[in-house]
């Protein structure tokens, strides 16, 4: 009688013999999908900002990703392919860390009373990743699935029509400083808890890695906020002529030579 009563208590089920890996499996996928994602927004923020460069450089950089350069024509597809990648990975890494929220009211408090006790900034940074995660889940998501069915329609005028016409600009302002946040925060914390430059001055190191975490992610930052203003200007003025593509500068020229032949 007693025995049923402890494990309907779930008493006892700590002490089995052999404890289960998949905690520890978790964690290890969480930080390892969350790397991945990390690197990967480093190169989506320096593709993106291609915009900067000129029209010309940024159309480039689709086109090498539709396989252009590789085919001899344009697969838009690969870039659903590829959005296709980094959505799984995004999913599997917001299931991994939903486990670590607080699931109660109670918790939350019991959270908040460590965050006042320990008054330390890693503490708080953690409150910074939950609360930047779960605006990503919907944020993220949005933008994903927009690239994911209109693969086809980025580029200078598809990206600035989108952002300007398309209304897109504020949920990417609020994502890029949640992104940002969230991934410098991340990486950090992931290099601190797995020790990777640990060295003979832990806390030395980990200072240094506080610093390094805020220059890359101001620079980040106002990189995105001039690539965003890039494509919102780039929109402003092609208002009236939403939906043309773009056709790069010395394709326009041949194109004007043979029409005055
Ligand atoms: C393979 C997947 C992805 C592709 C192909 C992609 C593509 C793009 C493109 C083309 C733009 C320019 C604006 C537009 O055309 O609408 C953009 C902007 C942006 N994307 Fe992504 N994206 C991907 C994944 C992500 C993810 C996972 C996030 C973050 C959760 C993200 C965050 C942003 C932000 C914040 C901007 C605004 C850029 C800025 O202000 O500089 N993207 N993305």
């Amino acid at each position: 009688m007693s025995k049923s009563l402890e494990v309907i208590a779930g008493v006892g089920l700590a002490d089995r013999q052999r404890k289960s890996r998949w905690p520890a499996r978790m964690d290890f996928l969480q930080s390892a999908s969350g790397l991945a994602l990390g690197l990967f927004m480093w190169g989506h923020m320096l593709f993106v900002a291609s915009i900067l460069v000129s029209n010309d450089f940024m159309w480039r950089i689709t086109k090498l990703f539709e396989g252009y350069y590789f085919f001899g024509k344009s697969y838009p597809g690969l870039v659903s392919a590829i959005v296709a990648i980094v959505f799984a990975l995004f999913i599997g890494h917001a299931f991994l860390a939903m486990r670590k929220f607080p699931a109660s009211y109670r918790q939350y408090r019991t959270f908040l009373g460590h965050r006042t006790l320990m008054a330390h900034t890693d503490t708080t940074l953690w409150w910074v990743q939950v609360v930047t995660g779960f605006l990503l889940f919907f944020l993220g998501s949005a933008h994903l699935y927009q690239m994911l069915m209109h693969p086809g329609d980025i580029g200078p005028y598809g990206s600035g029509d989108r952002v300007w016409s398309g209304h897109w600009w504020p949920l990417y302002l609020v994502l890029l400083f949640c992104v940002e946040l969230h991934g410098g925060v991340g990486l950090y914390r992931l290099a601190v808890k797995w020790d990777w430059f640990g060295g003979d001055d832990p806390d030395g190191t980990r200072r240094r890695l506080s610093a390094l975490k805020w220059g890359i992610t101001a620079f980040l930052l106002v990189l995105g906020l001039a690539t965003l203003a890039a494509y919102m200007k780039i929109g402003y003025e092609h208002r009236d002529r939403v939906g043309e593509e773009y056709v790069p500068t010395w394709l326009q020229k041949d194109g004007q030579q043979r029409g005055a032949q």
